[in-house]
Protein backbone atom coordinates (compact mmCIF):
# COMPACT_ATOMS: atom_id res chain seq x y z
CA UNK A 1 0.00 0.00 0.00
CA UNK A 2 1.11 3.36 -0.80
CA UNK A 3 0.16 6.44 1.46
CA UNK A 4 0.68 9.64 0.64
CA UNK A 5 1.17 12.38 3.99
CA UNK A 6 0.75 15.90 3.36
CA UNK A 7 1.17 18.15 6.32
CA UNK A 8 4.03 15.61 6.98
CA UNK A 9 6.00 18.37 9.03
CA UNK A 10 3.23 18.95 11.44
CA UNK A 11 2.11 17.40 15.21
CA UNK A 12 0.26 14.51 13.68
CA UNK A 13 1.74 14.57 10.50
CA UNK A 14 5.39 13.81 11.17
CA UNK A 15 4.03 11.05 13.65
CA UNK A 16 2.15 9.32 11.47
CA UNK A 17 4.81 8.60 8.52
CA UNK A 18 6.94 5.65 10.87
CA UNK A 19 4.21 3.87 11.91
CA UNK A 20 2.49 3.74 8.44
CA UNK A 21 6.19 2.57 6.90
CA UNK A 22 5.62 -0.86 8.93
CA UNK A 23 3.62 -1.87 6.67
CA UNK A 24 3.61 0.30 2.94
CA UNK A 25 5.16 2.77 1.26
CA UNK A 26 4.71 6.14 2.57
CA UNK A 27 5.53 9.59 0.92
CA UNK A 28 5.18 12.85 3.26
CA UNK A 29 4.82 16.20 1.78
CA UNK A 30 4.52 19.51 3.66
CA UNK A 31 3.94 23.03 2.34
CA UNK A 32 7.50 23.54 0.43
CA UNK A 33 6.42 20.07 -1.90
CA UNK A 34 2.43 21.35 -2.42
CA UNK A 35 0.35 24.50 -1.23
CA UNK A 36 -2.77 22.20 -0.48
CA UNK A 37 -4.43 25.42 -0.94
CA UNK A 38 -3.53 25.57 -4.60
CA UNK A 39 -5.65 22.96 -6.54
CA UNK A 40 -4.20 22.40 -9.77
CA UNK A 41 -0.55 21.71 -7.86
CA UNK A 42 -2.59 19.59 -5.10
CA UNK A 43 -4.64 17.52 -8.10
CA UNK A 44 -1.02 17.31 -10.26
CA UNK A 45 0.45 16.03 -7.44
CA UNK A 46 -1.27 13.94 -6.55
CA UNK A 47 -1.84 12.29 -9.79
CA UNK A 48 1.92 12.20 -9.93
CA UNK A 49 2.36 10.32 -6.85
CA UNK A 50 -0.62 8.20 -7.01
CA UNK A 51 -1.47 7.31 -3.52
CA UNK A 52 -3.38 4.37 -2.10
CA UNK A 53 -4.41 6.30 0.93
CA UNK A 54 -3.99 9.78 1.71
CA UNK A 55 -3.50 10.89 5.35
CA UNK A 56 -3.88 14.60 4.75
CA UNK A 57 -3.05 15.79 8.18
CA UNK A 58 -2.76 19.78 6.36
CA UNK A 59 -4.69 22.48 7.76
CA UNK A 60 -5.11 25.90 8.00
CA UNK A 61 -4.92 25.98 11.88
CA UNK A 62 -4.51 29.48 12.85
CA UNK A 63 -7.69 29.97 14.62
CA UNK A 64 -7.63 33.53 15.13
CA UNK A 65 -6.19 34.31 11.69
CA UNK A 66 -8.87 32.67 9.96
CA UNK A 67 -11.69 35.26 11.25
CA UNK A 68 -9.57 37.96 8.82
CA UNK A 69 -8.98 35.07 6.41
CA UNK A 70 -11.76 33.04 5.47
CA UNK A 71 -10.94 32.46 2.11
CA UNK A 72 -7.74 31.33 3.14
CA UNK A 73 -8.69 28.97 5.89
CA UNK A 74 -11.47 27.74 3.13
CA UNK A 75 -9.13 26.85 0.69
CA UNK A 76 -7.25 24.58 2.84
CA UNK A 77 -10.24 22.94 5.07
CA UNK A 78 -12.43 22.44 2.88
CA UNK A 79 -11.60 23.23 -1.12
CA UNK A 80 -8.38 21.03 -0.55
CA UNK A 81 -10.33 18.14 0.93
CA UNK A 82 -13.15 18.06 -1.32
CA UNK A 83 -10.98 17.77 -3.94
CA UNK A 84 -8.84 14.92 -2.26
CA UNK A 85 -12.29 13.58 -1.55
CA UNK A 86 -12.75 13.67 -5.62
CA UNK A 87 -9.40 12.53 -6.39
CA UNK A 88 -9.40 9.47 -4.20
CA UNK A 89 -12.83 8.37 -5.21
CA UNK A 90 -11.83 8.47 -8.46
CA UNK A 91 -8.60 6.53 -8.07
CA UNK A 92 -10.77 4.06 -6.29
CA UNK A 93 -8.01 4.67 -3.20
CA UNK A 94 -9.14 6.31 0.26
CA UNK A 95 -9.01 9.69 2.14
CA UNK A 96 -8.40 9.61 6.41
CA UNK A 97 -8.71 12.91 7.02
CA UNK A 98 -8.71 15.12 10.40
CA UNK A 99 -11.76 17.69 11.84
CA UNK A 100 -12.11 19.16 15.26
CA UNK A 101 -13.59 19.98 17.97
CA UNK A 102 -14.40 23.71 17.18
CA UNK A 103 -17.14 22.43 14.97
CA UNK A 104 -19.04 22.17 18.54
CA UNK A 105 -20.74 25.40 20.14
CA UNK A 106 -19.36 24.06 23.75
CA UNK A 107 -22.83 24.41 24.98
CA UNK A 108 -24.55 21.19 25.49
CA UNK A 109 -22.97 20.21 28.72
CA UNK A 110 -22.41 16.84 27.73
CA UNK A 111 -19.29 15.07 25.54
CA UNK A 112 -20.38 15.73 21.86
CA UNK A 113 -21.51 12.53 20.06
CA UNK A 114 -20.94 12.26 16.18
CA UNK A 115 -24.27 13.04 15.38
CA UNK A 116 -24.50 15.87 17.69
CA UNK A 117 -25.58 18.98 15.30
CA UNK A 118 -22.39 20.85 14.75
CA UNK A 119 -22.50 24.97 15.04
CA UNK A 120 -18.74 25.87 14.73
CA UNK A 121 -18.18 29.73 16.49
CA UNK A 122 -15.62 30.93 13.99
CA UNK A 123 -14.43 30.96 10.89
CA UNK A 124 -12.12 27.97 11.26
CA UNK A 125 -14.37 25.75 12.79
CA UNK A 126 -16.32 27.18 9.81
CA UNK A 127 -14.00 25.96 6.97
CA UNK A 128 -13.39 22.67 9.09
CA UNK A 129 -16.79 21.68 8.91
CA UNK A 130 -17.09 22.77 5.60
CA UNK A 131 -14.57 19.55 4.33
CA UNK A 132 -16.46 17.84 6.16
CA UNK A 133 -19.85 18.31 4.40
CA UNK A 134 -17.66 18.11 1.25
CA UNK A 135 -16.75 14.72 1.66
CA UNK A 136 -20.15 13.24 2.66
CA UNK A 137 -21.75 15.21 -0.33
CA UNK A 138 -18.98 13.41 -2.50
CA UNK A 139 -19.70 10.35 -0.87
CA UNK A 140 -16.15 10.06 -0.67
CA UNK A 141 -13.80 6.87 0.54
CA UNK A 142 -12.72 8.66 3.21
CA UNK A 143 -12.66 8.26 7.44
CA UNK A 144 -12.65 11.82 8.89
CA UNK A 145 -11.20 11.88 12.50
CA UNK A 146 -12.69 14.72 14.66
CA UNK A 147 -10.16 15.30 17.44
CA UNK A 148 -9.25 18.16 19.73
CA UNK A 149 -6.63 20.20 21.56
CA UNK A 150 -4.14 18.31 20.02
CA UNK A 151 -0.64 18.79 21.31
CA UNK A 152 3.22 16.83 20.70
CA UNK A 153 6.34 17.82 22.69
CA UNK A 154 8.50 18.15 19.57
CA UNK A 155 5.96 21.00 17.64
CA UNK A 156 4.50 24.36 18.77
CA UNK A 157 1.28 23.13 20.82
CA UNK A 158 -0.35 24.61 23.80
CA UNK A 159 1.57 22.48 26.19
CA UNK A 160 5.15 22.84 24.58
CA UNK A 161 4.02 26.74 24.68
CA UNK A 162 2.94 26.29 28.53
CA UNK A 163 6.67 24.60 29.18
CA UNK A 164 8.52 27.51 27.93
CA UNK A 165 6.55 29.53 29.16
CA UNK A 166 7.25 27.78 32.75
CA UNK A 167 11.05 28.37 31.87
CA UNK A 168 10.22 32.30 31.31
CA UNK A 169 8.02 33.83 34.19
CA UNK A 170 7.29 33.13 37.64
CA UNK A 171 3.59 33.74 37.00
CA UNK A 172 1.46 32.28 35.21
CA UNK A 173 -2.04 32.94 34.20
CA UNK A 174 -4.16 29.93 32.45
CA UNK A 175 -7.80 30.04 31.25
CA UNK A 176 -9.86 27.48 33.81
CA UNK A 177 -13.41 27.75 32.10
CA UNK A 178 -12.55 26.14 28.87
CA UNK A 179 -12.69 22.36 28.40
CA UNK A 180 -11.88 19.69 26.54
CA UNK A 181 -9.86 16.29 25.75
CA UNK A 182 -6.07 16.90 25.34
CA UNK A 183 -5.23 14.71 22.41
CA UNK A 184 -1.53 13.59 21.77
CA UNK A 185 -0.22 13.40 18.02
CA UNK A 186 1.45 10.88 18.24
CA UNK A 187 -1.63 8.86 20.09
CA UNK A 188 -3.27 10.09 16.90
CA UNK A 189 -1.18 8.92 14.26
CA UNK A 190 -1.05 5.21 15.87
CA UNK A 191 -4.65 5.16 16.06
CA UNK A 192 -4.57 6.78 12.21
CA UNK A 193 -2.01 3.99 11.15
CA UNK A 194 -3.61 0.69 13.38
CA UNK A 195 -6.88 2.11 10.23
CA UNK A 196 -4.81 1.83 8.00
CA UNK A 197 -3.20 -1.10 8.85
CA UNK A 198 -6.86 -2.74 9.38
CA UNK A 199 -8.00 -1.01 5.84
CA UNK A 200 -4.52 -2.50 3.98
CA UNK A 201 -5.98 -5.47 1.79
CA UNK A 202 -8.16 -3.10 0.39
CA UNK A 203 -8.57 -0.08 1.34
CA UNK A 204 -10.77 1.84 -1.40
CA UNK A 205 -13.78 -0.61 -0.14
CA UNK A 206 -13.13 -0.40 3.84
CA UNK A 207 -12.79 2.91 3.57
CA UNK A 208 -15.96 2.85 1.13
CA UNK A 209 -17.50 0.75 4.17
CA UNK A 210 -16.63 2.74 7.33
CA UNK A 211 -16.86 6.44 5.36
CA UNK A 212 -17.73 9.11 7.32
CA UNK A 213 -16.84 11.20 10.95
CA UNK A 214 -15.60 9.76 14.34
CA UNK A 215 -14.51 11.02 17.06
CA UNK A 216 -10.60 10.56 18.15
CA UNK A 217 -9.43 12.67 21.05
CA UNK A 218 -7.41 11.65 24.61
CA UNK A 219 -9.54 10.21 26.79
CA UNK A 220 -11.08 12.00 29.92
CA UNK A 221 -11.12 16.07 29.57
CA UNK A 222 -9.96 19.11 31.51
CA UNK A 223 -9.59 22.81 31.70
CA UNK A 224 -6.82 24.60 29.91
CA UNK A 225 -5.74 25.45 33.29
CA UNK A 226 -5.31 21.65 34.36
CA UNK A 227 -3.40 20.65 31.17
CA UNK A 228 -1.13 23.28 31.51
CA UNK A 229 -0.04 22.16 35.37
CA UNK A 230 -0.46 18.38 35.05
CA UNK A 231 2.58 19.12 32.13
CA UNK A 232 4.31 21.61 34.22
CA UNK A 233 3.99 19.00 37.21
CA UNK A 234 5.01 15.80 34.60
CA UNK A 235 7.96 17.90 33.13
CA UNK A 236 11.26 16.19 34.34
CA UNK A 237 13.18 19.26 33.57
CA UNK A 238 11.45 21.03 36.71
CA UNK A 239 14.92 22.11 37.44
CA UNK A 240 15.14 24.42 34.69
CA UNK A 241 11.34 26.12 35.54
CA UNK A 242 10.82 29.75 36.68
CA UNK A 243 7.40 29.56 37.49
CA UNK A 244 6.37 29.33 41.01
CA UNK A 245 2.85 30.13 40.47
CA UNK A 246 0.13 29.12 38.09
CA UNK A 247 -3.09 30.61 38.17
CA UNK A 248 -6.57 30.22 36.84
CA UNK A 249 -8.18 33.15 34.95
CA UNK A 250 -11.47 33.33 32.97
CA UNK A 251 -11.06 33.61 29.42
CA UNK A 252 -12.59 37.13 29.02
CA UNK A 253 -8.68 37.70 30.60
CA UNK A 254 -7.53 37.18 26.91
CA UNK A 255 -9.51 38.99 24.59
CA UNK A 256 -8.91 37.02 20.91
CA UNK A 257 -10.54 37.72 17.49
CA UNK A 258 -11.89 34.14 17.67
CA UNK A 259 -14.68 32.75 19.89
CA UNK A 260 -13.67 29.23 21.56
CA UNK A 261 -16.33 26.45 22.78
CA UNK A 262 -16.46 26.43 25.81
CA UNK A 263 -16.77 22.92 26.93
CA UNK A 264 -16.14 20.16 23.86
CA UNK A 265 -15.28 16.81 24.96
CA UNK A 266 -15.86 14.28 22.48
CA UNK A 267 -17.64 11.13 23.09
CA UNK A 268 -15.60 8.40 20.71
CA UNK A 269 -17.69 5.73 21.95
CA UNK A 270 -18.30 4.70 17.89
CA UNK A 271 -14.63 4.38 17.26
CA UNK A 272 -14.54 1.76 19.58
CA UNK A 273 -17.51 0.07 17.84
CA UNK A 274 -16.72 0.09 14.79
CA UNK A 275 -12.82 -0.06 15.45
CA UNK A 276 -11.82 -1.64 18.72
CA UNK A 277 -9.98 1.27 19.22
CA UNK A 278 -9.80 4.35 22.04
CA UNK A 279 -7.09 6.66 22.76
CA UNK A 280 -5.45 6.49 25.86
CA UNK A 281 -6.24 8.90 28.94
CA UNK A 282 -5.00 12.44 28.71
CA UNK A 283 -2.94 12.30 31.79
CA UNK A 284 -1.25 9.18 30.76
CA UNK A 285 -0.17 10.09 27.47
CA UNK A 286 1.37 13.30 29.01
CA UNK A 287 3.10 11.14 31.65
CA UNK A 288 4.47 8.81 29.12
CA UNK A 289 5.36 11.65 26.55
CA UNK A 290 8.11 12.64 29.35
CA UNK A 291 9.95 9.28 29.78
CA UNK A 292 10.34 8.55 26.02
N1 LIG B 1 -3.77 21.39 16.72
C1 LIG B 1 -4.94 21.19 17.30
O1 LIG B 1 -5.14 21.50 18.48
C2 LIG B 1 -6.05 20.52 16.54
C3 LIG B 1 -7.31 20.39 17.17
C4 LIG B 1 -8.34 19.78 16.45
C5 LIG B 1 -8.14 19.31 15.17
N2 LIG B 1 -6.91 19.46 14.60
C6 LIG B 1 -6.73 18.97 13.23
O2 LIG B 1 -5.77 17.92 13.22
C7 LIG B 1 -5.05 17.94 12.00
C8 LIG B 1 -3.56 17.93 12.27
O3 LIG B 1 -3.25 19.10 13.03
P1 LIG B 1 -1.79 19.43 13.56
O4 LIG B 1 -1.92 20.00 14.92
O5 LIG B 1 -0.87 18.27 13.33
O6 LIG B 1 -1.42 20.61 12.55
P2 LIG B 1 -0.03 21.38 12.39
O7 LIG B 1 0.96 20.94 13.41
O8 LIG B 1 -0.37 22.82 12.25
O9 LIG B 1 0.47 20.82 10.98
C9 LIG B 1 -0.11 21.18 9.79
C10 LIG B 1 0.94 21.05 8.72
O10 LIG B 1 0.33 21.42 7.48
C11 LIG B 1 1.16 22.37 6.84
N3 LIG B 1 0.37 23.25 6.01
C12 LIG B 1 -0.32 24.36 6.37
N4 LIG B 1 -0.88 24.94 5.31
C13 LIG B 1 -0.53 24.18 4.22
C14 LIG B 1 -0.77 24.28 2.86
N5 LIG B 1 -1.50 25.29 2.35
N6 LIG B 1 -0.25 23.34 2.04
C15 LIG B 1 0.50 22.34 2.53
N7 LIG B 1 0.78 22.19 3.83
C16 LIG B 1 0.27 23.11 4.67
C17 LIG B 1 1.83 23.13 7.98
O11 LIG B 1 2.97 23.80 7.50
P3 LIG B 1 3.42 25.16 8.26
O12 LIG B 1 3.70 24.79 9.67
O13 LIG B 1 4.61 25.58 7.44
O14 LIG B 1 2.25 26.09 8.13
C18 LIG B 1 2.13 22.00 8.95
O15 LIG B 1 3.34 21.34 8.64
C19 LIG B 1 -5.56 19.17 11.23
O16 LIG B 1 -6.57 18.78 10.33
C20 LIG B 1 -6.18 20.03 12.30
O17 LIG B 1 -7.19 20.89 11.81
C21 LIG B 1 -5.86 20.04 15.26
Amino acid sequence: MKTLVLGCKGQVGSEVMAPLACFGEVVGADLADVDVGDLDALRAFVRRVAPDLVVNAAAYNEVDRAEQDEQGALRVNAHAVALLGEEMKRARGALLHYSTDFVFDGTTGRPYREDDAPNPLGKYGESKLAGERALAELDAPAIVLRTAWVWSLRRKSFVSAMLKLAREREVLKVVDDQVGCPTSARDLAEITALIAYGARADVHRAFSDARGVYHAAGAGACSRFELARAAIELDPAKHEHKVRSIEPVPTSAYPLPARRPASAPLDCGKLGARFGLALPDWRDSLARAFTV
